[in-house]
């Protein structure tokens, strides 16, 4: 981050100093809100958690090398004592920014963020220097901490921006301005909290509201393919940049199709040229989150032609999300298990068909089976029931060979609509718990066989995943408590 000093932090987060024997000390960065983080320059954040509180782990930061704390109460080392530790983050974060001067690319949607996030991170590098969270840093503590890494340097601050609720887009927005924001889709993430698909509209829709105007550069990245996005056009006074399969998007792809090993390719239209993209990651949900990032890196002044290469080139980033691994013996296993909701389970499904069809035409010792083995999608309100229901009928309907459905009540719901969709009862089984879901399908994978794994975060049904490929569990890829939709 750009150096600042005890004195200017204080006045900037209107803390009061404690213990702080030099206010013209500076932090240099990094901020940190993990004691174990914590190093010479850094400054301490600490924030008290369900389990533990930062303020307890103050005095370790320090002797870390840590310059100060900022807490809301004394620690007996340097502090800058505030009321809320959240918004003075937050108007660090809006300082630092402002004087940059960076150019600020902000996204939000209900799905895909972070996978998009990734992608314009991997295109915009190639325009120059370019910073942006780890996995899903996309709240009102992430979000800062992410732009707080930006450096004179930075050219480009890329931002995922989550809400939870009406008015936490715009509060993030105004944190840190973007100049591009974009909207990936409206789905039905959190709609048990918001109320209805609308609902989740207006909130994910006060992105372009706080863009600044087409004049002083403001522009609005929508999806053409998505009617609720698409109708924000009116909510901004930014340009609209559309995006999508729709004709008369402005970044269009054509020809999507899917190659032999399941991953999406398509022909990348933009005002400026055309190139030819075959991409890496798995599932054709990825065609929208690649023109999205498209549509960035063209606003951005990158040719056609690079940015297909650069779509063409790029990887995950963040983990559990369309992670493919082959094991020795032949079995691929797709950890998909970061998290779900409607829309995602019927793009991983159509990915696990693709990637089953895939294999059964590559030989004939490769059986091709799929596995989905999926969990209870959270927060889904009233539509809880039909929702499982029509994601069971779904994996029935893509020819999924088997669905394994772990779980309780909902995984039961998944597992009656395969078998109320199915003919013999046998394309789907219930089993309590991935222990069991895992002692089934290792008596039955077998080469050529793609197991996908999927569940809402809160499940954790990565365990699976881990157990087929004999990983031990991590705590990579889970973010704690940085993320929301
Ligand atoms: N455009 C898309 N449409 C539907 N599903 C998608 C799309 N992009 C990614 N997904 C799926 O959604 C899940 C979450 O992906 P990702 O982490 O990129 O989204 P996110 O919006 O950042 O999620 P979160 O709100 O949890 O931060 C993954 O399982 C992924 O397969
Ligand atoms: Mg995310």
């Amino acid at each position: 981050m750009i150096p600042l000093s005890l004195a200017e932090i204080a006045a900037l987060t209107g803390g009061r100093q404690h213990d702080i024997t030099d206010p013209e000390a500076r932090i240099t960065g990094p901020v940190v809100i993990d004691s174990r983080e914590a190093g010479p320059g850094a400054l301490f954040a600490a924030f008290a958690g369900e389990r533990a509180d930062g303020h307890d782990f103050a005095a370790g930061a320090v002797a870390s090398g840590a310059v100060a704390v900022l807490a809301t109460r004394p620690v007996g080392a340097p502090a800058i004592v505030v009321d809320d530790v959240t918004r003075a983050l937050g108007a660090l974060a809006r300082h630092v920014v402002g004087t940059l001067g960076t150019q600020v690319v902000a996204l939000t949607g209900s799905s895909g963020k972070t996978s998009t996030k990734d992608l314009i991170a991997q295109l915009l590098e190639r325009l120059g220097p370019t910073v942006w969270p780890p996995g899903s840093f996309n709240n009102e503590i992430g979000l800062p901490l992410t732009a707080l890494r930006a450096e004179a340097e930075t050219r480009h601050l890329v931002l995922e921006m989550g809400a939870r609720g009406i008015g936490h887009i715009r509060y993030l927005g105004e944190l840190t301005p973007p100049r591009i924001g974009v909207v990936l889709n409206v789905g039905t993430a959190h709609i048990g909290e918001f109320g209805g698909r609308e609902q989740i509209a207006v909130a994910k829709g006060e992105l372009v509201e706080v863009l600044p105007p087409a004049e002083e550069g403001g522009v609005a990245v929508l999806n053409a393919d998505d009617p609720l996005v698409r109708a924000m056009k009116t909510r901004t006074s930014a340009r609209v940049l559309l995006f999508g399969e729709a004709l008369e998007a402005d970044i269009r792809a054509e020809n999507v199709r899917l190659t032999e090993r399941g991953t999406p390719a398509f022909t990348l239209h933009t005002p400026t040229g055309c190139g030819d993209v075959t991409m890496r990651l798995y599932g054709e949900h990825h065609v929208s989150n690649a023109l999205a990032a498209a549509a960035v890196a063209h606003q951005l002044g990158m040719p056609a032609g690079d940015i297909a290469d650069a779509l063409s080139a790029a990887g995950t980033l963040s983990r559990w999300r369309m992670e493919v691994t082959e094991r020795a013996d032949g079995v691929t296993v797709v950890n998909d298990a970061y998290n779900a909701n409607p829309d995602s389970m019927r793009a991983a499904l159509r990915a696990l068909s693709a990637m089953g069809s895939a294999r059964a035409t590559g030989g004939e010792a490769r059986g091709g089976r799929t596995w989905a083995v999926l969990g209870e999608m959270a927060e889904l309100g009233d539509d809880a029931l039909a929702e499982h229901d029509a994601i069971g009928r779904l994996a029935v309907r893509l020819n999924v060979s088997k669905l394994v459905a772990v779980g309780g009540r909902e995984a039961a719901w998944l597992d009656m609509g395969a078998k109320n969709e199915g003919s013999w009862g046998e394309e789907s089984v219930h089993v309590s718990d991935a222990e069991a879901a895992v002692d089934l399908l290792r008596g039955e994978l077998r080469a050529g066989d793609v197991v996908l794994v999927k569940a809402s975060r809160s499940i954790g049904l990565e365990s699976v995943a881990h157990a087929l490929l004999d990983e031990g569990v991590s705590n990579e890829g889970n973010e704690g408590g940085v993320a929301t939709r």
